[in-house]
């Protein structure tokens, strides 16, 4: 097998980074301090002057923010059937009932009037993905709104995505997550973290992330609700700093590399349009360029041509499985045929190399590889 010289996503990195995280590693100072705060203050720039607390994962930040609202057993969050494991597993670990709804076939977004018949009088919280296009803050205000919910936005796709006023998402809602594993479009190695308005809230994370250590006056510590330890390191801080400069043009690039697939896949008759991911899409930050293969036309198995690819030196991810329908979840009765777009996106979906290092000449490459190998399997 060739070697994967065109992984499906690759974390940018320049000479400035690894200064920055050998300076950090040369202080000494390498676990919270100043880089962290100066870290969480130039994210919380971004967001419009909301705080922000950066955590060891975004799978982090979403857990403190459940047990800050006190959500466990006998409480109902709505979720997205189509997202990452960690919906499902948060959920499950809560002791909360997990309450899935559908999601658009092209966005790949929870279907909001889905989400509005599921609230009951147990609902305590909205928990939809920003996936193939930003969610819309309006909509998820006026549910909040009418339903009385929190709603805790995964923004984990997200960082450097912006809204049609310019905004980044993030700078306006309720709970917002982020994160920066290197698959995302920054990174601090592992990261995440969480923007937020209340002072008790904040308050609340600033603890529940540090053992639930609190400070009194006269010098002591004190613990009131049990913590955990997910505080962020400077080395991370460091490198996130760097990062960030580059976001902006890094999703850009993104974006022209999107465009660029988008034209080389026109025209294609067997992966039509309802097949990609919506074009028009202004202020998204192209995390994922997603495609349904099209299996029937293929006859044979995703595997199949996931493995031919590998054997291009192309990398392809699959995002994402339903998450109704793992061991975890069939075993509370949830099965097929329940949410149907989720299950064929769960079937049917490839995620193809994106990222910010690639040129136009990567992308002709994949799509080459990729009409090709469809073909070759459909004849
Ligand atoms: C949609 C979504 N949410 C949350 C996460 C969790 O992020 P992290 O790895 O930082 O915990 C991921 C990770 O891939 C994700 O894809």
């Amino acid at each position: 097998m060739k070697p994967l010289d065109l992984p499906f996503a690759r974390p940018a990195m320049d000479e400035a980074m690894i200064a920055a995280v050998a300076d950090t590693l040369r202080s000494r100072w390498i676990v919270t301090g100043p880089r962290s705060a100066q870290f969480e203050s130039a994210l919380s720039q971004r967001f419009g002057g909301r705080s922000v607390r950066a955590v060891t994962s975004a799978t982090a930040a979403m857990q403190l923010a459940l047990e800050m609202l006190h959500i466990g057993a006998g409480d109902e969050i709505v979720a997205p059937a189509q997202s990452f494991f960690v919906t499902g597993n948060l959920i499950e670990r809560s002791g909360a009932k997990a309450v899935f709804v559908d999601v658009d076939l092209v966005t790949r977004n929870l279907d909001l009037d889905a989400a509005q018949s599921a609230v009951t009088p147990r609902t305590k919280l909205l928990l939809p993905t920003h996936y193939n296009a930003p969610l819309d803050p309006a909509a998820l205000a006026a549910f909040a709104k009418r339903h009385g919910v929190r709603i805790l936005e995964d923004a984990a796709l997200a960082i450097g995505s912006r809204y049609p006023d310019g905004r980044a998402v993030g700078a306006t809602g309720d709970l917002v997550t982020f994160s920066f594993h290197p698959n995302k479009n920054m990174t601090t190695i592992e990261g995440g973290a969480i923007v937020l308005d209340a002072a008790n809230e904040i308050a609340t994370i600033d603890e529940l992330r540090f053992h639930g250590i609190r400070r009194l006056p006269d010098g002591t510590r004190d613990v009131e609700q049990a913590g955990t330890k997910y505080n962020f390191s400077d080395v991370s801080a460091a490198l996130g700093l760097e990062q960030l400069k580059h976001l902006d043009d890094w999703c850009a690039q993104r974006e022209r590399l999107a465009m660029h697939y988008f034209r080389c896949l026109e025209g294609d008759d067997l992966l039509t349009p309802d097949r990609l991911p919506p074009r028009h899409n202004p202020g998204h930050s192209w995390n994922m360029f997603t495609v349904l293969l099209p299996l029937a036309a293929y006859g044979k198995p995703r595997k199949a041509f996931i493995d031919a690819m590998r054997e291009e030196g192309i990398g392809i991810g699959i995002s994402y499985e339903a998450i109704h329908l793992t061991s975890l979840f069939r075993q509370k009765g949830f099965q097929e045929g329940m949410f149907p777009n989720s299950e064929r996106i769960s079937r049917e979906t490839v995620t193809l190399p994106l990222h910010p290092e690639m040129t136009e000449s990567d992308v002709e490459r994949v799509c080459a590889a990729l009409s090709r190998l469809l073909r070759r399997k459909a004849a």
